[in-house]
């Protein structure tokens, strides 16, 4: 049974006692809710390192008002459970309540009121957690690379990740740390992070984990009804429909995206994006001549679905 560690001076103590014993770890960043994809990342952790920490933390830094913290789904339980039937076992779950309540808070007051007020006057971005008044104020952000895709309909996603996990890479202080492609645009942030701030931790970009079906595994999936969960199968059936054509020598991204984008319509989905980009920059490209990756994200009901698949020509 992993040990369970909800205070972040007990976590860094851990962590620091084990590197002192030689002892190399890494760190499996989550918002709970466990399915087959992260179990695959914390199978790819335990094949790197001595020892592995899985964080379960549902980050309001990331959330905007509008969106589902509230009905973001838990399971603490069936997390657990779900981590020990691994075999090679996790080491610790790392599980605070509150990653943003600093002791000796001077800024926590109704003044804060009054500084959230300013910065949506500003026209900045505000997220759950400056509307729960608590008194953190600063931001990692990763300023090109989060604008496009993803950033576009949710402004304040990209800093409230970058921002969380320069956070857990400080309490846990691991040598590794793994994140799934499933989420291409939030891996490359953090690669872009790590690189620019100069963390002394390796990045490990894991394979998207899907059902027998082909739906990329998503915590939000159960949300899904039965038959939104059948017509959202258009999106990653596309997908592997435009690899193939791109293969095929069908390397124009207009014709490639109008495709994907018909294919998802007509199945029910409303387009957030469909987007052909440079594997790296995540700039868009019209012709595939290079490693790109195609990006959609879309609405099934009120959930909404993210996918990709990577076209190596
Ligand atoms: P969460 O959505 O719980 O995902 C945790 C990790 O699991 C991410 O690296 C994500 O890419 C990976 N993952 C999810 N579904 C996957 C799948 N089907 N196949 C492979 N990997 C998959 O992403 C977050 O949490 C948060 O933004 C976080 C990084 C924890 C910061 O709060």
């Amino acid at each position: 049974e992993p040990l369970v560690i909800t205070d972040k001076e007990q976590m860094r103590r851990w962590s620091r006692a084990m590197r002192s014993q030689g002892k190399s770890i890494s760190l499996v960043p989550t918002m709970g809710y466990l399915h087959q994809g992260h179990i695959s990342l914390v199978r790819e952790a335990l094949k790197l390192t001595n020892l592995t920490v899985v964080s379960i933390y549902v980050n309001p830094g990331q959330f905007a008002p509008s969106e589902d913290l509230s009905t973001y789904p838990s399971d603490f339980h069936g997390d657990i459970s779900k981590l020990m039937s691994v075999p090679g076992g996790v080491d610790v779950v790392f599980h605070p309540p509150n990653l943003y309540d600093y002791e000796n808070d001077m800024k926590r007051n109704k003044n804060d009121q009054g500084a959230r007020k300013n910065s949506e006057g500003k026209g900045e971005v505000v997220s759950c957690l400056e509307e729960s008044g608590m008194g953190h104020e600063t931001w990692v952000r990763v300023e090109k690379l989060e604008n496009g895709l993803c950033g576009k309909s949710r402004p304040v996603f990209f800093r409230g990740v970058a921002t969380v996990v320069t956070k857990l890479f400080n309490i846990v202080e691991p040598d590794v740390a793994v994140f799934g492609k499933k989420d291409y645009q939030q891996w490359r942030i953090v690669q872009r992070m790590v690189r620019d701030l100069d963390f002394s931790i390796r990045i490990i970009g894991a394979e998207i984990l899907r059902d027998n079906d082909g739906l990329a595994m998503s915590s939000r999936n159960v949300h899904l009804s039965a038959e939104e969960r059948g017509k959202a199968l258009s999106i990653s059936r596309s997908l592997l429909g435009v690899k193939s054509a791109a293969e095929n020598g069908h390397i124009n991204c207009r014709e490639l995206r109008d495709s994907v984008i018909q294919a998802v319509s007509e199945a029910g989905g409303r387009i957030d994006y469909a987007e052909i980009v440079d594997q790296e920059s995540l700039q868009a490209v019209e012709e595939i001549n290079s490693p790109v990756v195609f990006c959609i994200a879309a609405w099934f009901g009120k959930v909404r679905l993210i996918d990709n698949i990577e076209i190596n020509l």
